[in-house]
């Protein structure tokens, strides 16, 4: 008999076990193909089905219009770091950046090669603790975009609106959101995320973007870098992830079974909350982001004393309470509470975080 842990991890992250038993159960013969889906052409009607079919959950969980293009891409979050500047800053060739935490900054770098980029605020002074607020004012009018990271996984702050960028579009890393909160698609320009936290594993990124952006690449850019390369073939320019779909699939099929993203919303909120409420009551733990800025989805917290931290880690791992180690650039502690992370699980952390609490009071 396996036994499954309690995952807290980052990304990738825990996936519903939903999903993965009905992988296993189908892995040898998928749909009376006698073939595993990995081995079937991703050409085949069969798999061309699976693909139209997670478009359209895309569509349907995330409100998304026909003014949009929903692409399956490779390459990781990483790769739109790249991509969005490739494709977008090239009007004026300006871009203006909020830099939030590490991957907005990693993004911001990179916009750098392609173009005039500008960092218009940043909370790194004060360690990536807060997401920097900002005026229309602050973006350039004639910038091309506007890029945020909705939520920033290794500091556990989140946007909890969209930024004023003055009419300028406004480009959303959401690799470690999507799906977990009501979004209003039209707000944004371009949306990214990579699979591997939300709705798949590692291999698969997805990007929506408002047509009216695509084709709009200089004539230099590599054929793959392009969008418009992915909008006219279907996301099927060349061979995807077709494992990373198929559990993308299935996993947005069980997200509408068991009510959409509202659902969902209102469960990861609440277990956030409660494990924040216990947080702020608690003598030992303290939450380093700033109150009105804390993720619901990745939650750090500290004792204050890096071994103390050492210790919760490993104990709470030797309880099948894994992965709390927070980023190795900020130490502590870091719940990941995504989608498929158990209830059950926030509930047996807070009873160890307690009983932890008491075994190791400042005396
Ligand atoms: C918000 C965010 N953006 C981008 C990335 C990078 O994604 P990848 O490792 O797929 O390139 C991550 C990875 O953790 C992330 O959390």
């Amino acid at each position: 008999m396996s036994k499954r842990v309690f995952n807290f991890s980052p990304g990738p992250a825990a996936l519903s076990e939903i999903v993965l038993k009905r992988a296993a159960e189908e892995m040898l013969d998928f749909q009376g193909t006698g073939m595993s889906v990995m081995e079937i052409s991703h050409r085949s009607d069969i798999f061309r089905e699976v693909m139209s079919e997670t478009e359209d959950l895309f569509r349907e969980l995330l409100g998304i219009s026909d003014d949009y293009a929903v692409l399956f891409l490779q390459g990781g979050g990483t790769l739109q770091f790249s991509m969005v500047p490739m494709n977008l800053m090239t009007g004026s060739g300006k871009a203006d950046y909020i830099v939030s935490g590490m991957w907005a900054k990693k993004a911001f770098e990179e916009a750098g090669k392609f173009g005039d980029a500008k960092q218009v605020a940043s909370s790194q002074s004060e360690g990536f603790t807060y997401i920097p607020k900002i005026n229309a004012e602050d973006v350039r009018s004639d910038a091309d975009y506007l890029y945020i990271a909705w939520n920033n996984t290794i500091y556990g702050t989140q946007y909890k609106a969209v930024p004023q960028s003055g009419g300028v579009p406004l480009v959303a890393d959401m690799s470690s959101c999507i799906f977990s909160e009501k979004i209003n698609v039209d707000d944004f320009a371009l949306i990214f995320a990579c699979a591997q936290k939300m709705f798949g594993p590692a291999g698969l990124t997805a990007v929506i973007v408002r047509k009216g952006l695509l084709g709009k690449a200089g004539a230099d850019t590599p054929v793959y870098l392009d969008y418009k390369t992915h909008y006219d073939g279907d996301s099927l320019y060349n061979t995807p992830p077709t494992y990373c779909i198929y559990i993308a699939w299935l996993t947005l099929k069980h997200l509408k079974e068991i009510g959409g993203v509202e659902v969902v919303q209102e469960m990861t909120e609440r277990r956030a909350s409660r494990l924040y409420s216990f947080i702020d009551e608690s003598s030992l733990f303290t939450i380093p982001a700033a109150r009105e800025d804390r993720s619901s989805m990745n939650a750090l917290f500290v004792t204050g004393d890096e071994s103390l931290d050492r210790k919760f880690i490993a104990q709470a791992a030797s309880e099948g309470l894994v992965n709390l180690g927070g980023h190795r650039s900020t130490g502590g502690m870091r719940a990941s509470m995504y989608n498929w992370l158990p209830d059950e699980a926030v509930d047996k952390l807070i009873d160890f975080m307690y009983r932890f609490e008491k075994d190791n009071k400042v005396k």
